[in-house]
């Protein structure tokens, strides 16, 4: 079974409205042609200006968080509902800078997961272990119980607007990448754990990223692996320069 590639870029806290718009206009034009499923997730405060730019193009609209309630007293927070004003087709949950830095538990991303889904958002739920829970010999269990907690109460027909992203926390933003090898055990890991949850057609369907200092040269060796089905890149998708050859890969 085929499934498409699908790379998404996380701009994280970076760019201003002038500088985004730049890189969405680069990114319209150099990836017209290109043949996988495409995303940016700028900040809030630039979806306005870059959604004009990708609208019609291949290149779907993300946001990097939401709010798990749907409107209300809840200062600072951006809502669904606010989204997908803006066009926001897909929404990030559960990035390990969310998780560790900001204190979200599962419990929490599993609210916001249901929540964007109700709203008909596809979710790229992140997952992924710390440097020492690797070394406990426990990054299975951990991406388990993320999944497990993550997707709780979610029913099999929703699964379609799932995507999971495995981003090892040592991997991000450090350069160090997980290997192939290791990245794919972990993919597979997920992959039997969907069928386990939902059936085997689902775990043949479901759109799997890896995430963790993904660049122009490791991009290719790490989705060639079987179970590895496209890349969540932060800091190389901040350039056309670099997010361009590991989007038009292969
Ligand atoms: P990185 O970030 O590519 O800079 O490691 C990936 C991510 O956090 O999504």
């Amino acid at each position: 079974m085929s499934r498409t590639y699908y790379i998404a870029g996380n701009w994280k806290m970076h760019k201003t409205r002038a500088e985004a718009a730049e890189l969405a206009k680069a990114l319209v034009s150099q990836l017209k042609d290109g043949k996988h499923r495409y995303l940016v997730a700028p900040s809030f405060t630039l979806i306005e200006t870059v959604a004009p730019i990708v609208k019609g193009s291949n290149i779907r609209l993300g946001a990097q968080n939401m709010a798990c309630e749907e409107q209300g007293a809840h200062t600072g927070e951006v809502s669904v509902l606010q989204l997908k004003d803006l066009g926001v087709q897909t929404v990030i949950l559960g990035h390990s800078e969310r998780r560790h830095n900001y204190r979200e538990d599962d419990a929490l991303i599993n609210k916001k997961l249901k929540l964007a889904l109700k709203h008909g958002l596809e979710v790229i739920l992140c997952i992924g272990e710390l440097l020492e829970e690797r070394e406990a010999g426990k990054a299975e269990q951990v991406c388990e119980t993320q999944v497990v907690k993550g997707l709780e109460g979610v029913p099999a027909a929703e699964l379609a607007n799932i995507v999971i992203a495995y981003e090892p926390v040592w991997a991000i933003g450090t350069g160090k990448t997980a290997t192939p090898e290791d990245a794919d055990a972990i993919h597979a890991f997920v992959r039997k754990l969907i069928g386990k949850l939902y059936g085997t057609d689902a775990a043949e369907k479901i759109i799997i990223q890896y995430g963790g200092s993904v660049k122009p040269d490791n991009a290719a060796q790490l989705m060639a692996k079987e179970n590895i089905d496209g890349a969540l890149v932060g800091g190389a998708a901040l350039k056309p320069d670099t997010f361009v050859p590991i989007a038009l890969f292969g």
